[in-house]
């Protein structure tokens, strides 16, 4: 039985992946000419809106002597750092002004940059890319380039609603995650009288595929235990609705259901914060419910119910991984955890070697569990 490598002992950059996209904060959270403190793997940063509203996000450190920027003042298009008055542009980081200098020092202002970093908006959150740490000599790096668009939801028709739910968890992004893909809590962690006891604990068979950097519960009739799958039943046929769940690294699982003409979808992440602290946001879109009373407030309070139950697990979860315990990781129940950690090797090995990664699942895989 493989030992689970313990994250709280793994080094930063083998726990939190770089090069990727990240959902920072809600949308609705970051107004126009505002400042926001904010972590996201171990970085401070200061996120705001320009006068026009356009997001940005800087490293919360001024150059010169660290000073938090999220202290400084800002116009709605440069931030001034609140110690010497350094001024930034706030979408590419670069400095404008030194208020000290005199006139006949050429000192090149605009070599100095406040490191900023790609910012997006997209279904509703301000989605923010961490490139790989560059070389050292910071406060003349110039902003990095996300190589692709932020993820966002699938949407299967022009109306839809939007809406979001998250949870603060006391646990490293990898507990977080394999607690998000984890089958056989279901029983022991989300009971309740209106949903489901641990008696109606029965055998299931699902299907597995490798996709880029991630794997596909390949599309099957939803778990009689699904939320937005009890909802569709009440007036779609049962057996015409379909479901596909993926987890695609760093931390992104999305669920596509489907009957007929209507659909549900959701783009769930689980975002490190520090070492020891993430945070799961879970947004979801749909075309179903508008006429069905009640629908999406019913299906908010399932959710938000199963988020919470997730959260306190979790919360006693980490008084337990404070003093390093061991762990494991069984067949079949444990095996998209073991997939996680394979695939997070692989990339890490690909990035060192340059070459392309290597891929941990072979083909298509069945597995069995009771849940
Ligand atoms: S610390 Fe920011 S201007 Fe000096
Ligand atoms: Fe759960």
């Amino acid at each position: 039985m493989p030992e689970l490598d313990l994250p709280q002992r793994q080094a930063t950059d083998a726990l939190m992946l770089t090069g990727f996209w990240y959902r920072a904060l809600p949308a609705d959270r970051v107004r126009r000419n505002q400042l926001h403190k904010a972590t996201l793997l171990e970085i401070p940063l200061v996120i705001g809106r320009d006068r026009e509203g356009r997001p940005f996000a800087l490293r919360d450190a001024c150059p010169h002597r660290g000073m938090p920027l999220h202290y400084g003042a800002f116009d709605g298009e440069n931030l001034e750092c609140p110690y010497h008055g350094w001024q930034f542009d706030v979408h590419n980081g670069q400095c404008q002004l030194i208020p000290s200098l005199t006139s006949d020092q050429t000192m090149r202002v605009d070599r100095i940059y406040a490191g900023s970093y790609p910012c997006e908006e997209q279904d509703n959150f301000i989605w923010i890319y961490i490139p790989d740490p560059g070389p050292p000599g910071a406060g003349f790096s110039k902003p990095a380039e996300a190589p692709d668009a932020a993820p966002q939801i699938e949407k299967l028709s022009d109306k839809y609603k939007l809406a979001h739910l998250q949870a603060e968890m006391p646990v490293s992004i990898d507990h977080g995650i394999i607690g998000l893909m984890d089958p056989a809590h279901g029983p022991f962690v989300h009971q309740a009288w209106w949903w489901r006891s641990r008696h109606s604990i029965h055998e299931k068979k699902k299907n597995f595929e490798p996709i880029p950097s991630g794997f596909r519960m390949s599309a099957h009739t939803p778990s009689s235990n699904s939320a937005p799958y009890r909802l569709l039943r009440l007036y779609a046929d049962a057996d015409s609705i379909t479901t596909t769940i993926d987890f695609v690294l760093p931390n992104i699982r999305t669920e596509t259901i489907r009957a007929g003409k209507y659909w549900f979808s959701s783009l769930t992440t689980v975002t490190p914060i520090t070492r020891n602290h993430c945070r799961i946001d879970v947004v979801a879109a749909w075309n179903i419910f508008r006429w069905v009373p009640f629908g999406p407030e019913l299906l908010k309070f399932v959710f938000a119910k199963f988020v919470e139950q997730d959260r306190r697990t979790m919360e006693m979860q980490a008084e337990g991984l404070k003093h390093n315990p061991h762990l494991m990781l069984i067949e079949d129940a444990d095996c998209p955890a073991k997939w996680y950690f394979q695939l997070k090797a692989a990339h890490l090995e690909a990035k060192r070697t340059g070459a392309q990664m290597k891929h941990p699942m072979e083909g298509p895989v069945t597995l069995k569990w009771r849940s």
